[in-house]
């Protein structure tokens, strides 16, 4: 684990949960990671767990991942030191470009699932896809129900 940061409970510090835009990190058949921007996302109780939901279109390259190869993903609330990051995970695919690479990017692996997270995030979250569901007449986002398994603060918000 980063020195920066601290493992915390699901959800402690959830008031920085809504405040940007996260990145979505999910890994391909030979482990390397993609990430994607992601507005679509909610924090609470479902089924007595800790959940993360994330709504993902079927077009992302996100979604071919999390359906095909690995059903875990990490939640990253990024500081402003990478917000710039948010532009290139939104306006590239993962099809195409490296992402992590095209944005400066550094991984920290994952403690209890295989997807990284991201170094240099406020909040980071490792979760586990338990349900998967559709928006209906809302949009094409299907949505998907992740397990909390470990969450991590920065010491910058840990300190306020
Ligand atoms: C600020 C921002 C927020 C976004 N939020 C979402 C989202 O919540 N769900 C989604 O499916 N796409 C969202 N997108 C679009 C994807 O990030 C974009 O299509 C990306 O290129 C997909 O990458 P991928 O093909 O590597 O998965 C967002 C884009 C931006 C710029």
């Amino acid at each position: 684990m980063s020195e920066k940061r601290h493992e915390i409970q699901p959800y402690d510090y959830i008031e920085y949960f809504m405040s940007e835009a996260a990145l979505l990190v999910t890994i391909d058949k030979n482990n390397k990671p993609n990430v994607m921007a992601l507005l679509y996302k909610m924090i609470g109780e479902m089924w007595g767990l800790p959940i993360i939901t994330v709504g993902v279109a079927p077009s992302r390259y996100s979604f071919e991942l999390l359906t095909k190869n690995i059903d875990e993903f990490t939640v990253n609330i990024p500081s402003n030191k990478i917000i710039r990051a948010i532009e290139i995970a939104g306006d590239y695919s993962g099809r195409d470009v490296d992402k992590f690479n095209k944005a400066g990017l550094d991984i920290i692996p994952g403690k209890r699932i295989k997807i990284p997270t991201i170094k240099d995030c406020i909040l980071s979250y490792e979760c586990k896809v338990r349900h998967i569901d559709k928006s209906g007449d809302l949009s094409i986002h299907n949505l998907f129900f992740g397990e909390i398994l470990a969450a991590y603060a920065s010491n910058d918000i840990i300190k306020k």
